[in-house]
C-alpha cells in the first residue's frame, strides 16, 4: 500500500485526526513548532493547510522550506512523520492551489478576522486601525501552504510494535521495514 492510502485509512480510524503538528527552522537554524489542522491533500498527494502570510511560520519557510509534519493518533497508537518541502501560495498561486486558497477562504466566512486585523504573534496594543475589509477575494495574507513530501516514517505501537519509511525515489515510493 502507497503510504498516503495507509494515513488516510488509519485517519478515518481516528475522525477527525486533521489537528497535525509542523515544524518549521528559525533563522538561527532552532526547530519551530504548531499544531495546524490539515485541510486534506492535493491531486498529487501533498497535504496542505492554510495559515497567515504574516506569521512566523511563513517567515521561516521565506528562509528554509524544510518541514516535518507530525501526525499521533491516540485510537490506533499510530505515529506519521511527514518530512519536505513547503510551498507557500498566496496572491500569485496558480491551479489547484489558487481554487484551494479561494474556496478555503469562501468556506471561512464569517471566521476571517484573524486574517484581517493584526499580525499574529504581534504584542497587542490598544485599537488602532479598522480592521481590512471583508472580501469575497482573499486578502494578500491568506495563503495555502502545500508539502511535497519525501520521507515519511509510520510507527505503529499497537500490537507487535512496527516501523515503515517510504522514501520517494522519482515518481515511485520505496518501502523499507525498520526496526522500532
Ligand atoms: C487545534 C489547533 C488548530 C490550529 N490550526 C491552525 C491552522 O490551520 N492554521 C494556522 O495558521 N494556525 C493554526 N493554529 C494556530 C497555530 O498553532 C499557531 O499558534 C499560529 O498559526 C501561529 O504560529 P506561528 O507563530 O508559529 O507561525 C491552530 C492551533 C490549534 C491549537
Amino acid at each position: 500500500m502507497k503510504w498516503l492510502e495507509v494515513f488516510e485509512t488509519q485517519r478515518a480510524r481516528n475522525r477527525p485526526g486533521n489537528r497535525v503538528q509542523v515544524a518549521t527552522v528559525d533563522e538561527r537554524g532552532a526547530p519551530s513548532l504548531r499544531t495546524v489542522v490539515l485541510r486534506g491533500f492535493t491531486r498529487g498527494g501533498q497535504p496542505w493547510f492554510f495559515t497567515d502570510a504574516r506569521s512566523e511560520k511563513i517567515h521561516h519557510l521565506q528562509r528554509s522550506p524544510h518541514v516535518s509534519v507530525l501526525a499521533w493518533w491516540e485510537r490506533t497508537e499510530d505515529q506519521f512523520r511527514l518530512d519536505g518541502l513547503a510551498t507557500v501560495h498566496g496572491p500569485g498561486a496558480v491551479d489547484e492551489a489558487a481554487v484551494l486558497r479561494k474556496t478555503s477562504w469562501q468556506r471561512l466566512a464569517g471566521r476571517r478576522a484573524a486574517w484581517l486585523g493584526p499580525a499574529p504573534g504581534s504584542v497587542v496594543g490598544p485599537p488602532s486601525l479598522p480592521p481590512a475589509a471583508d472580501t469575497a477575494e482573499p486578502p494578500e495574507n491568506f495563503v495555502v501552504v502545500t508539502v511535497t513530501v519525501a520521507r515519511v516514517d509510520w510507527l505503529r505501537l499497537a500490537g507487535a510494535h512496527s516501523r515503515v519509511r517510504f522514501t520517494r525515489t522519482g515518481d515511485d515510493w520505496l518501502r523499507e521495514e525498520l526496526v522500532p
